[in-house]
C-alpha cells in the first residue's frame, strides 16, 4: 500500500514519513525539489516532483496511490477540495492513519504537557547550560515582528491574539495521542534534550 505525502519534506510531513517507511508501508513524497529531498529523507521513499499548490498537474503522482496524506503549508481552503477530488478520481481512499477504526475520524491532539513560553525557556536553558532570559514584547512588537517576515498584518493580528489569550481548548492537555498510537507523547523537556545541539550552535 502506498501513501502520496504531501509536504513530506516540511517540519511535519517528513516524520510521517518515517513513520510509514518505518511501518512498511510504501511512501511517495510530494516535492519540488526531488534531488534535495533525496538527500532529506530516509532511504526507501520514492520522491515525485510537484506542490500541493497546483493539484491540477498531481494527476500522475496519484495514480497507483491508496492513501493521502495532505500536509499543505497555506491554503488548504483553496487546494485541499481539489487535491482531494482529484485523488478519490484517481482511486486514492484518503486515509490519514494505517490501522482500522479511523476512517472518517477528526482526532484533537495536544502534547504530554501545557506549559507557557516562560517555563518552556526554562528548560530550554537547562538543556543548553546557557542562561536565556524571558522578555516580554508588547501586542505590537510581536506584531511588527512577524509582519517584518511576510505574514499579512491580518494573520499576524490573528496569531498574536491566539497566543495571549489561548483558549481553555488548546491549553487543556488530552490523552489522543497515547490512545490513537499506544505511545506516551514525548515531553517539550525530551524534544529539547534529543535537539539541544542544534540549539547550541544554531544554523
Ligand atoms: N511546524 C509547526 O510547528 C506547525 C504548527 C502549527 C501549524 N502548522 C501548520 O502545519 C502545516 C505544515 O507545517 P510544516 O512546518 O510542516 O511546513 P513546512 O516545513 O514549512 O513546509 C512543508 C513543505 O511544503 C512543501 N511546499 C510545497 N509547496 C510549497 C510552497 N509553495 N511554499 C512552501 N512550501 C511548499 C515544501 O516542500 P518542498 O520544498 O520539498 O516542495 C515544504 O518542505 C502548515 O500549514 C503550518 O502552518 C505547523
Amino acid at each position: 500500500m502506498t501513501t502520496l505525502v504531501t509536504g513530506a519534506t516540511g517540519n511535519t510531513g517528513r516524520h510521517v514519513v518515517a513513520e510509514l517507511l518505518r511501518r512498511g508501508q510504501g511512501v511517495r513524497a510530494l516535492t519540488r525539489d526531488p534531488v534535495a529531498a533525496a538527500r532529506l529523507l530516509p532511504a526507501g521513499a520514492e520522491m515525485v516532483a510537484g506542490t500541493h499548490t497546483e493539484p491540477e498537474r498531481l494527476d500522475d503522482a496519484l495514480r497507483g496511490v491508496s492513501r493521502l496524506h495532505i500536509t499543505v503549508t497555506a491554503g488548504l481552503a483553496e487546494v485541499g477540495p481539489e487535491l482531494v477530488r482529484r485523488a478519490v478520481g484517481a482511486g486514492v481512499a484518503a486515509a490519514a492513519l494505517l490501522d482500522d477504526g479511523h476512517a472518517g475520524r477528526a482526532y484533537h491532539l495536544t502534547g504530554y504537557e501545557a506549559l507557557t513560553p516562560r517555563e518552556r525557556i526554562t528548560l530550554l536553558s537547562e538543556a543548553v547550560e546557557r542562561k536565556i532570559d524571558f522578555v516580554a514584547i508588547t501586542h505590537e512588537q510581536a506584531v511588527e515582528r512577524l509582519t517584518a517576515t511576510g505574514v499579512s498584518r491580518a494573520d499576524a493580528e490573528y496569531v498574536v491574539g491566539w497566543y495571549a489569550r489561548p483558549t481553555e481548548d488548546s491549553t487543556t492537555v488530552v490523552d489522543t495521542v497515547q490512545r490513537v498510537t499506544g505511545r506516551t507523547p514525548r515531553t517539550f523537556a525530551q524534544w529539547v534534550n534529543d535537539h539541544a545541539e542544534r540549539f547550541r550552535s544554531p544554523r
